[in-house]
């Protein structure tokens, strides 16, 4: 049965021209309102088309992108001159080694962290070791979805998430915004600092 990776694998083409220009411009600046310092290494997971990245990465920021999809790494490898890295980041361990290893301070996950199941996700939130900030975009509502496509996703609520990221995180923003592609749904997007 097809999956999300085979869903990426196979259609990241399509996939990245049809969401290049979708830039959530808003919730980045809200974002990079709180980042100390442009020279502070921020690490984006899922980058997807770069649409993110290359707004952050032209505003003058130090940023690497990343995605599990070998053809994403290497096109944004092409399109923008910063690094970006092979990244599953459903292995927080590994994503954890690599902060250690490397100056990353911040974490940007714009509409990506949704692909994880309800358990890889708290996991994710328990154990990353993120040594700043770390920003979340997440599609709201209830439970977990399978498309036809083989797409998984997982949906959640403003009081859930805050109820999880509280005991490890402080809440700097948080802000409810419609489908930059139209659909009938909203993201919830939140600004952490590491406690
Ligand atoms: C919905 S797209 C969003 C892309 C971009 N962040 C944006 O804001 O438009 C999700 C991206 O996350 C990537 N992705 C999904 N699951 C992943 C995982 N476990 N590890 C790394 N990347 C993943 C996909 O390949 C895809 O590029």
């Amino acid at each position: 049965m097809a999956n999300t990776y085979d869903y990426y694998e196979k259609n990241w083409r399509e996939y990245c021209k049809s969401t290049a220009d979708c830039v959530p411009h808003e919730e980045i600046d809200r974002f990079l309102g709180f980042v100390p310092s442009q020279k502070d290494l921020i690490l984006e997971l899922g980058s997807g088309s770069g649409n993110c990245l290359r707004y952050i990465y032209d505003k003058g920021y130090n940023i690497s992108g990343s995605d599990y999809i070998i053809d994403i790494v290497l096109e944004l490898k092409k399109l923008i001159p910063c690094c970006s890295y092979m990244i599953d980041f459903s292995e927080v361990e590994f994503i954890n080694a690599f902060i250690e290893g490397t100056a990353v301070k911040h974490i940007f996950a714009n509409a990506a962290l949704h692909h994880l199941t309800v358990s890889e996700f708290i996991n994710f939130i328990n154990l990353i070791e993120v040594k700043g900030l770390l920003f979340l975009s997440l599609k709201e509502g209830a439970g977990e979805v399978t498309h036809e496509d083989g797409r998984f996703e997982s949906f959640y609520s403003q009081r859930q998430i805050e109820k999880l990221v509280s005991k490890r995180f402080e809440i700097l923003s948080f802000s409810r915004s419609s489908d930059i592609l139209n659909r009938d749904l909203n993201w919830l997007s939140w600004t952490l600092s590491k406690k």
